[in-house]
């Protein structure tokens, strides 16, 4: 993990391989962002009509390298652009400086030490910068290459590695406020990052016990229970739902329970993450072209599972408790077919009508236990339904709960921290097409509103009077595009800042 510090150096005495510096559009052109004086002047003042000479015009994510004046000890400045130049007596907002941070540290993969000095005014900008440049200084190499060649940052197959160092100008580090938010961001990020290479790790490796197994060794780390039901404990306790999943697989599903405690909790969160290590789909298998990225279709378990741990790191006082339902979805002589009836942890039974909406019936196994010990509120995290990722495409994902309030809060906080997510309606019209003559539910119904549908089968395993939320990060959770701000390939992290963000809040008695 890249390391980060705060440096109180000026930006043109500072020793690096290269120096970020921030790049606005302006009405006439290029305009250089406050915290690159010292930059500017080494260049006589005229960065930025070097900047527009060289074609940079300031827009959102353009990022262009400019050799250093010899007054600067850095060979290299890098001007990243943050878009438009706030308005009078306004800053620029935390998403530009965390996106920009984060296209400047993909853009320096490969060298050692980068000094970013960009517009600081306040913690809260501390904290995104930091927080965009170590998510952009990420990358999944641990199944390329042999040894890593560190000495010229580079690893088995040549490929470069990320940033290594970074050094945030501007802060004052004595500043018990600014050093706050460094170590928050420090916390944040690693675990974020930590869940992006669960959902990067190839499904081989990454299963049920292994997943587990990952989930036990951070607990103890960190302070925090954990308690893995394997397959022998989920028969005797009836979990249905997990099991029926799970049986068509060599690798048996698990549901862990992690359980963070704070003192001074006055509230108990839950958080239910959706935990398919791979879903082929089953019986009702998916065609190929559906099924090479579905390693990621645990990125909910991830989220919870990071979520947990930097609220522990963070020392929040709420307790949080996470449940990861875990299992690869296979066909084989042994799954679950369709037709099949299972009876659920709950008591429910639901005919199983397409194997392929697994995701609900191991959510519903672990939303009925998270229910048992009656929490403030639970959070369910799912890559749900491929309707949600039709309704509102790749970046965002969607909300849907049994109380308004509660969702207008998550949006609002999604929103705070840079996610982008939208409330969805449960419409209780649709639960009728998911009516069975055989069982007392099935898991599919109509095929319009699929993602809805989806949350009303969820709503129907949450204790009563319980206040619920469903995140179906089917959309945001895996990006397969080019990389963007401090968005990567692969595995994204979707969901964990809102979810520790969420924590933060209830810790503050802010919510309900
Ligand atoms: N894991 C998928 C949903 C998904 C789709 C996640 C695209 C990420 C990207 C889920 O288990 C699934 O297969 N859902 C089905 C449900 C249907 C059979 C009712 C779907 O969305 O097609
Ligand atoms: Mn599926
Ligand atoms: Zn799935």
């Amino acid at each position: 993990m890249t390391a980060l510090t705060l440096s109180t150096a000026g930006a043109a005495t500072l020793r690096a391989d290269a120096l970020v510096v921030g790049v606005a559009k302006g009405a006439k052109g290029p305009v250089v962002a406050p915290g690159a004086e010292a930059v500017d002047k080494a260049f006589d003042g005229k960065l930025a009509s070097v900047l527009e000479t060289l074609g940079a015009t300031g827009a959102e994510g353009e990022v262009t390298k400019v050799p250093a004046p010899s007054g600067l000890k850095t060979p290299v400045v890098l001007a990243v652009g943050l878009g438009a130049v706030p308005e009078k007596d306004e800053t620029y907002d935390a998403e530009t400086l965390r996106r920009a941070a984060g296209a400047a540290a993909r853009a320096l993969t490969g060298s050692k030490k980068a000094a970013f000095a960009l517009p600081v005014e306040a913690a809260e900008d501390v904290e995104a910068i930091a927080e965009g440049a170590l998510l952009g200084a990420y990358a999944f190499t641990a199944y390329q290459g042999g040894e890593k060649d560190a000495k010229n940052s580079k690893n088995g197959n040549g490929a470069k590695l990320p940033l290594a160092e970074i050094a945030l100008l501007g802060a004052k580090p004595r500043d018990k406020a600014y050093k706050a938010a460094a170590e928050r961001a420090i916390a944040l990020t690693e675990e974020i990052n930590r869940a992006r290479d669960l959902v990067n790790t190839p499904p081989n490796d990454l299963y049920p016990e292994s997943f587990a197994a990952v989930a036990t060794a951070a607990g103890k780390e960190h302070g925090i229970k954990v308690q893995v039901f394997d397959e022998k404990a989920l028969a005797k306790g009836g979990f249905g739902g997990i099991l029926g999943v799970g049986q068509g697989s060599q690798n048996p599903p698990r549901l862990v329970k992690l359980s963070y405690t704070h003192s001074k909790a006055a509230k108990n969160l839950a958080l239910v993450g959706k935990g398919i290590t791979y879903d082929s789909g089953g019986i009702s298998l998916k065609p190929a072209g559906h099924n090479e990225t579905m390693k990621c279709d645990m990125s909910g378990a991830a989220a919870v599972f990071a979520a947990v741990v930097a609220a522990a790191r963070l020392g929040l006082a709420v307790n949080v408790t996470g449940w990861l339902a875990l299992a690869e979805n296979m066909p084989s002589g042994s799954a679950t077919r369709p037709g099949d009836v299972l009876r659920m942890y709950s008591g429910k039974t639901v005919e199983v009508l397409n194997t392929d909406a697994e995701g609900r019936l191991v959510l519903g196994d672990a939303l009925t236990k998270a229910s048992e010990e009656n929490p403030d509120a639970i959070v369910d995290v799912a890559t749900l339904t491929g309707a949600m990722v039709m309704a509102l495409g790749n970046r965002t994902f969607g909300i849907m709960s049994n109380d308004d309030a509660f969702r207008t809060s998550i949006h609002e906080i999604a929103e705070e921290v840079g996610e982008q997510s939208w409330p969805m309606p449960l419409p209780s019209e649709l639960r009728k097409g998911m009516d069975s003559p055989t069982a007392d539910i099935a898991n599919m119904g109509e095929r319009m509103g699929g993602g809805l549908v989806a949350g009303l089968f969820l709503q129907e395993f949450v204790g009563e009077g319980i206040t619920w939320a469903h995140l179906d990060i089917a959309g945001p959770a895996f990006h397969e595009g080019a990389p963007y701000g401090y968005t990567p390939k692969g595995g994204t992290g979707s969901a964990i800042r809102t979810l520790v963000k969420l924590a933060e809040r209830t810790a503050a008695g802010d919510l309900g």
